[in-house]
């Protein structure tokens, strides 16, 4: 491979960057300093420092979203944008795709990945994922129906939802719902369970991830390796 292009798909470097790097000697293969952008290296095998980085490679791409209203979670669509519409033309062929669904005017965190067998791990009913969306409901939650969403209560098809975690705001109109499963309009389901309806909902955290509060709507960034390993890492204990 390239090395300007590994650069690139590692999220190092644009190829101008690279090049501009690379004149100055900033970036080394296998401790030398490496001569030109087309330079072939092994991404297994070389190792590459980019201005006094090392560069880990990885396999698969995982991206962060903070998911605006109006976009679907799909790779594509016929009528509508798509959550891979929000990334770069170079990030838009490396077969990325969201993990899980949100609702198109539902917003906040969403996982991009190419690595299908995590994102089947993370999603597997039985992986038991806890999600949290901060809400807004139509009306208040009384302490009885906190209880019933809670405990369980029954949504399409007369399924029960497994046990949820409820912090409410003062005002007791919102606040953040916590769920381990993931059925098609679940908390919009769960609250209309309950004679309510939900206003707005945004997801702020999937398993180990936490929505980056720096991240403005329709933003993304790379996963840390830090957030990378403990994804990898659910289901594995
Ligand atoms: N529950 C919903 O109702 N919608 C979402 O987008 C996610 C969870």
């Amino acid at each position: 491979m390239r090395l300007d292009k590994f650069l690139s798909e590692t999220g190092t470097a644009t190829r101008s960057e690279s090049a501009k790097a690379i004149r100055r000697g900033g970036v080394l293969v296998d401790g030398v300093a490496a001569s030109s952008p087309s330079m072939q290296i092994d991404p297994e095998r070389s190792v590459i420092d980019y201005l006094g980085e090392r560069v880990v490679y990885r396999r698969y791409t995982y991206i962060m979203l903070n998911k605006p209203e109006g976009v679907v979670s799909a790779t594509e669509d016929g009528k509508d944008k798509t959550v891979l519409d929000l990334l770069p033309e170079k990030l838009r062929r490396l077969n990325l795709f969201p993990c899980g669904r949100l609702d198109k005017n539902t917003v906040g965190l969403m996982l991009l990945t190419d690595n299908g067998e995590l994102s089947h791990r993370l999603l597997a009913p039985k992986s038991h994922v806890a999600k949290s969306y901060r809400f807004l409901a139509e009306s208040e939650i009384s302490d009885e129906d906190k209880v019933a969403l809670e405990t369980g209560v029954y949504i399409a098809g007369g399924y029960r939802t497994k046990p949820a975690k409820l912090a409410l705001d003062e005002g007791r109109l919102g606040g953040v719902i916590t769920i381990i499963e993931g059925k098609y309009h679940q908390i919009k389901l769960m609250l209309e369970a309950v004679d309510n309806k939900i206003l707005h909902l945004e997801r702020i955290t999937f398993g180990s991830l936490t929505l980056d509060e720096g991240l403005a709507r329709g933003e993304w960034r790379f996963l840390t390796e830090r957030e990378i390993r403990e994804l990898e890492s659910h289901g594995r204990n």
